[in-house]
């Protein structure tokens, strides 16, 4: 996507938050491209992996002064691409929910003794935020808080960070764990269960094209912290629309952005963040 980068765990990482703290932003969410892909995910629960370095090197640089939140899955970490343990059979195949989500709480484990500050799973298995929980607390991890993608949906919007991060399924789709665009209702369960099984925030994941979903969520959970992810597809369709000279960048992006809080979201992840804050310094 033009203007965004993938970053090598090297002095361009720490330029690049160096940056973004100049710009006034703090957090950051971490994802990463491994050196290696298995069946079973090994590189994303290695205390040698690239976010448990990258985490290390950034929160021994720059301390309090940053969040780290770590997104805790395994589609860039396994070969089949999957948010899961796979099991094929001949020409079908199943994700082992519950295998899974032992792995996935490995992984946060794995995270949170690298120095993440929030953990961030984003597989949509049924109790993998229960069982992320329950693994940190036993640890001695209670304190730190879990953002559930807890309403992800099989969304076509995330097709350039599948590009970027080599993590598109190998066979199949996502539509056995993500959910149905057309159901509202599963959000509001799904939430509520991530709620139930200990998640802090909670999170509704496209942004731009599910505003309504957003407001529901907020009217329904209202003292909840929510978090809503302005998608790869969702900035490049404005980044393609704004470079054809279609549509003026600056104010859409600040629009759909206004948009996103004004239906209800606490927190926007976009890949437009740093943008964002100095059109903002600039004014109108
Ligand atoms: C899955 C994951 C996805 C994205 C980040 N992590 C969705 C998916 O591939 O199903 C997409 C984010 C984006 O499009 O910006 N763990």
């Amino acid at each position: 996507m033009p203007d965004v980068y993938r970053y090598p765990i090297n002095d361009k990482l720490i330029k690049f938050i160096e940056l973004s703290i100049e710009n006034g932003i703090n957090k950051f969410i971490l994802f990463g491209i491994p050196k290696y892909k298995d069946d079973i995910a090994s590189s994303a629960m290695d205390s040698n992996g690239v976010i448990q370095r990258s985490t290390k090197i950034i929160k021994e640089t720059f301390g309090d002064k940053v969040l780290v939140i770590t997104d805790e899955c395994t589609d860039e970490y396994t070969s089949h691409g999957h948010c899961g343990i796979v099991r094929v059979n001949g020409s079908s195949y199943k994700v082992d929910n519950d295998e899974s989500i032992k792995l996935h709480a490995k992984i946060a484990l794995s995270q949170a003794k690298a120095g993440a500050d929030v953990i961030a799973p984003s597989s949509m298995m049924d109790g993998v935020v229960g069982e992320i929980r329950r693994t940190l607390d036993e640890n001695g991890y209670e304190d730190i808080p879990i953002m559930a993608y807890s309403s992800k949906y099989a969304s076509s919007f995330y097709g350039p960070f599948r590009d970027a991060a080599y993590s598109k399924p190998a066979f199949g789709d996502r539509r056995g764990y993500q959910m149905d665009p057309r159901n509202k209702e599963e959000a509001l369960r799904e939430v509520y269960l991530d709620i139930e099984e200990g998640a802090d925030i909670v999170m509704v994941k496209p942004a731009h094209t599910y505003l309504d979903v957003i407001s529901e969520v907020k009217r329904n959970f209202p003292s909840y912290t929510l978090a809503a992810y302005h998608v790869s597809g969702e900035y490049s369709m404005i980044k393609a629309a704004s470079i054809n000279g279609w549509i003026d960048e600056k104010r859409s992006v600040l629009e759909v952005t206004t948009s996103i809080f004004r239906a209800g979201a606490d927190i926007v992840i976009t890949y437009y963040a740093n943008k964002i804050m100095q059109w903002l310094k600039e004014g109108d």
